[in-house]
């Protein structure tokens, strides 16, 4: 990314941070095949987090600043949270809007104590530091690293470490919410049991990201195969194809049926070495492979 500061001499716990809105983030918008109303309905409800919060005293608008993404693994959540950021960015144009991605697992340290302080720095001094001078969007991923649930921790299996972590990322927040209403936390999580029923309440909005349906999973195997096309032009023909294809694809999340096409052109050396050979039967069946295996590990 062009602007994107590296992350080494990022501090603790910030796996990226850059300015937005930035062009290189406006495919994690577009790629991602939702149902009509998902985008402008996430949209909506991050702004006016921006528009309400500085306005009305929290009592009576308890606001957090917190979206949540759910969903199950390949549903496309972290791509989207990226693109929404992005989106939310342009929107405010004329605000300096700083983008900062959180990996929960590097705060999250087996040393005695460290997690918990981690986790407060981050809330009272890495986030705030970044909303300085405008606007800050953070992507909290996989948010329940962070904010375990504290209910289903056993005491015996899980160092008192990892309660206290979740109790600092709980009042980190709170006192975040309070002090810096120019800050948007976007989160998400495939495993939305795990996570602190505290978090999910907090959530201003939760979109529950499903798999995707006839139209997306057609839309999802034609933007493929068109950029596939746009080097093997003859793969373009398989376009046609589209519509069966997505029908035998039913039960397959966003990011397995883009992999799949991909298995296709490994089903043989030939095709392999020469993607222009590739078959809507090859796809087909790639497809069709996947669903069994997919259902063997669900036995
Ligand atoms: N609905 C979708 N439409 C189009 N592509 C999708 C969709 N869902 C997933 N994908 C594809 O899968 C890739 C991975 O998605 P992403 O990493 O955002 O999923 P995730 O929900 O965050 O998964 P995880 O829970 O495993 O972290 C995306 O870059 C995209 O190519
Ligand atoms: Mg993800």
């Amino acid at each position: 990314m062009s602007r994107e500061i590296s992350s080494i001499g990022n501090p603790d716990g910030v796996a990226r941070k850059c300015r937005l809105p930035d062009d290189d983030f406006s495919p994690a918008w577009t790629s991602i095949k939702v149902s009509a109303g998902v985008r402008e309905r996430l949209l909506a409800q991050s702004l006016l987090s921006f528009t309400m919060r500085q306005k009305l005293p929290f009592e009576l608008a308890p606001l957090h600043g917190l979206i949540l993404l759910t969903g199950a693994p390949g549903t496309g959540k972290t791509t989207l949270a990226r693109g929404l950021a992005n989106q939310i960015a342009h929107q405010l144009s004329g605000t300096k809007t700083t983008y900062v991605e959180i990996d929960p697992h590097a705060l999250m340290s087996s040393a005695h104590g460290r997690s918990q302080q981690a986790v407060a720095k981050l809330f009272e001094q890495t986030i705030p530091e970044m909303a300085m001078h405008g606007a800050a969007i953070v992507l909290l991923d996989e948010v329940e690293t962070l904010a375990v649930s504290r209910h289903q921790l056993s005491l015996e299996a899980n160092p008192i470490d990892v309660h206290r972590a979740t109790d600092a990322a709980l009042a980190g927040m709170d006192r975040l919410t309070r002090d810096h209403k120019n800050v948007l936390l976007i989160a998400t999580t495939n495993f939305p049991k795990a996570l602190d029923k505290a978090i999910l309440s907090r959530a201003d909005h939760v979109e529950a990201m499903g798999l995707p349906d006839q139209e997306a999973r057609r839309e999802i195997i034609s933007e493929t195969l068109k950029a596939i096309g746009g080097v093997w032009k003859s793969v373009r023909a398989l376009e046609s194809d589209a519509e069966r294809l997505a029908k035998i694809a039913e039960g397959l999340d966003g990011r397995r049926i883009r992999k799949e096409i991909f298995v296709a052109i490994g089903s043989d050396i030939e095709t392999a070495k020469d993607p222009n050979k590739l078959t809507r039967a090859q796809i087909e069946s790639a497809f069709r492979r996947s669903l069994s295996t997919q259902e063997e590990m669900a036995q």
